[in-house]
């Protein structure tokens, strides 16, 4: 096998990237109170180093009470954290890397065997993470208004701060996938329905904020759903 291909540049937008191996987002819970610290910068540079492409961050969650079940969790929101993440991006750069982070909202959640829980309960869809397990409570219009917000001020944060692109987490039962789902979108309004398009509608409504935020000129990922797929 030839893999030549993986070693040419890629460029979309506001991502040039040196060659085509991307590092995955994994969640590793070692930013405490939600703050990354040196350590994850060296973390993140140490990969740059060793010449991955593109590095898309663990999930890192926006400004909504209870986006995350883990107090390890990084934030995309507050100076602290932002701070943080501002060091982890330069240590990337001067590491001829690129980057960008996975902006995550949990959705409704199983408690973490920690004991930590969010100062309010886990929001979603509906109550449930799963049909079998239910653990906190529907989304309300302005809780859904305001956590698209939520979504698009992680994203012009994410290019202020110099990284090359962001990535929306739509996929593996947290929040957004919740709204695709029939088992967790029971709802009957606007943000439900029979069919995936009518449940795809919280995705959309989050991309378009999204890309209003961060303009024409900035790469946008959804994983794991193809645009198309949701007519985007
Ligand atoms: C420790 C760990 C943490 C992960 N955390 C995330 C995450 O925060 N966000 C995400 O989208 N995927 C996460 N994943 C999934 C990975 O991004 C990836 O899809 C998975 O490891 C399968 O990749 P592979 O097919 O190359 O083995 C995680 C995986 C691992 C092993």
């Amino acid at each position: 096998m030839n893999t030549d291909s993986l070693f040419r540049p890629f460029n979309l937008k506001s991502l040039n990237i040196r060659n085509r191996i991307v590092m995955a987002p994994m969640t590793r819970s070692f930013s405490p109170d939600g703050v990354p610290t040196d350590n994850v910068a060296a973390y993140y540079s140490k990969r740059a180093e060793g010449e991955v492409g593109l590095i898309l961050s663990e999930g890192t969650v926006i400004d909504r009470p209870s986006s995350s079940n883990d107090a390890n969790v990084p934030h995309f929101y507050g100076n602290e954290a932002l701070a943080g993440w501002q060091n982890v991006v330069n240590g990337v750069h001067a590491a001829g890397g690129a980057m960008g982070p996975q902006i995550w909202h949990m959705g409704v959640m199983y408690n973490h065997a920690s004991g930590w829980v969010p100062p309010v309960p886990f929001e979603g869809p509906s109550s449930l993470n799963n049909p079998n397990l239910e653990n906190g409570r529907a989304m309300t219009e302005s809780d859904i208004a305001d956590t698209i917000a939520a979504f698009g001020r992680a994203a012009a944060d994410a290019k202020r701060l110099g990284f090359d692109t962001v990535e929306l987490h739509g996929a593996h039962g947290y929040l957004i996938d919740q709204f695709f789902w029939e088992g967790t979108n029971n709802r009957n309004d606007a943000w439900g329905g029979k069919t995936l398009p009518e449940r795809s509608r919280f995705a959309i409504e989050v991309v378009k904020e999204v890309r209003k935020q961060v303009g024409e000129d900035f790469a946008v990922i959804l994983r794991p759903v193809a645009m198309e797929t949701i007519g985007l």
